[in-house]
């Protein structure tokens, strides 16, 4: 029987994180971002100046931080060692750097350890880049969103654009596509739709038609919605 494990992976920019959240809100299920637990250790890597060629400093690192997630949807908070760092986790800078720091195996080690805690209960939605291929290898429904790079781009820079970042088309479209390189090159889980998921390429698409071609595929895979009470709650 299906436990309701979601894995929603895929490179940046494809519209993973809005899918995801919406997809998990509608199951009645708990949204786990993992991308923002590589950045909450990139953050705190920056912070203390870790060198980010430095494998065994990063694993170190890794080894000796608590990465906490709460709640869930829009109202997910991310913590590093108790402090709040939902918004700066998103800042360019920790864009820049977080594949450096997501391809170092001690780190995936510890990030991928904490992500099947998170998931064992089941009725999760989980988003990332290997949950299909290697965190959650036996989720019961496996998508592999994608877009053209340049789509995906257009989405980083009027998202960055409407937090008041002044950051140009072009730089971001070079960001996407290094990102892409790098997070599909790396020795260990790189980015790529396992055998058994189903790729959905959402340029041209609508928020709304993605998350109901999710919706339709997780229940065919027998994830069903979550029985609300009467009270709504
Ligand atoms: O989805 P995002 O942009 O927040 O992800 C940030 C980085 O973390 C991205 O460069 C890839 C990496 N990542 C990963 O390697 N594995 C995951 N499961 C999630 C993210």
């Amino acid at each position: 029987m299906a436990r309701g494990i979601v894995a929603i992976d895929g490179p940046a920019g494809a519209g993973k994180s809005t899918v995801a959240r919406q997809v998990a809100d509608r199951l009645g299920y708990l949204y786990i971002d993992t991308g923002a637990m590589y950045r909450a250790l990139t953050w705190k890597a920056l912070m203390l100046g870790v060198n980010l060629e430095d494998e065994n400093a990063l694993t170190a690192l890794a080894a000796n931080t608590d990465v906490a997630l709460t709640g869930s949807g829009e109202g997910q908070r991310v913590y590093v060692d108790g402090r709040e760092v939902t918004e700066e986790i998103r800042r360019p800078e920790v864009s820049r750097a977080v594949s450096l720091v997501a391809r170092v195996p001690g780190v995936r080690e510890e990030m991928v350890c904490l992500q099947r805690q998170l998931a064992a209960g089941g009725r999760v939605v989980l988003d990332g880049r290997d949950i299909g291929t290697c965190v959650l290898p036996w989720a019961d429904c496996k998508i592999f969103l994608t877009a053209s790079p340049e789509e995906r781009a257009r989405r980083r820079w009027l998202e960055l654009k409407g937090k008041g970042y002044e950051v140009s088309f072009e730089q971001i479209l070079a960001e996407i596509r290094e990102r892409d390189r790098i997070d599909s090159q790396r020795e260990v889980a790189p980015l790529k739709p396992a055998e058994d998921a189903v790729v959905i390429d959402t340029t041209g698409m609508t928020l709304p038609e993605v998350v109901e071609k999710v919706i339709r595929l997780c229940r065919d895979k027998g994830c069903e919605p979550v029985e609300r009470r009467g009270d709504g709650s």
